[in-house]
């Protein structure tokens, strides 16, 4: 076997101790750094349920007490056909019968505005806010395009918080009732959402 010399023991040594110090050394560099990697199980989340909302939202536009108001237009707005660029600030209530005077489930919070130069099609953004039971206090984030003459339209669920954390879905919305002279709007929702 070959003399170990002062130079071997040195070279050996430093491998021996780098790859004892090696966890070490990474979890330090690792410190420097923003993210980490996480077990889902450490953020209590556990398996995804798929679960099926339904509600109805009272768009009240005209009256006494409005939950829609008007908060924005273009200069052309009305001379447009389809309002383009009108935007609409709304408190709209869910409930969980079509009278408005049912059981509260929540609140849509939020923005829509006329996206289309032809035809009657909203950009929604807005949250729905839940007040009742488990999902008291939880949100759902929608974002998506309503053309509100279609007999039932999709709008996407791109996030959500408290018991909806993570989700992800879609909503249909179809009218339940439409003045056209008061602009007063009933719709139906059938709301789709994986969450955990
Ligand atoms: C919902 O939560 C709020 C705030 O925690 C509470 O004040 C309210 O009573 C709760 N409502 C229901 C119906 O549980």
């Amino acid at each position: 076997m070959a003399r170990l010399t002062p130079t071997k023991v040195h070279v050996f040594l430093f491998l021996f101790l780098s790859i004892i110090l090696f966890p070490v050394t990474l979890a330090a560099a690792r410190s420097d750094t923003f993210s980490r990697n996480l077990s889902p199980k450490k953020l209590g989340l556990k398996r995804e349920k798929l679960s099926h909302l339904h509600f109805y939202f009272h768009d009240t536009v005209s009256g006494k007490n409005p939950t829609a108001v008007p908060v924005a237009q273009a200069a052309t707005t009305n001379k447009s056909p389809t309002g383009f660029g009108q935007v609409v600030m709304i408190d709209d209530p869910l409930t969980v019968k079509p009278e408005v005077s049912s059981k509260q489930v929540g609140r849509a919070q939020g923005i829509y505005a006329s996206a289309s130069q032809s035809e009657l099609s909203f950009l929604m953004v807005l949250n729905y806010f839940f007040t009742e039971g488990k999902y008291n206090g939880s949100t759902l984030s929608i974002l998506g395009r309503n053309s509100v003459f279609s007999g039932i339209r999709e709008m996407p669920i791109v996030g959500g918080s408290g018991l909806f954390r993570f989700a992800r879905g879609y909503a249909q919305a179809k009218t339940y009732t439409n003045n056209l002279k008061t602009k007063n709007a009933i719709v139906e929702y059938n709301v789709y959402v994986f969450h955990y």
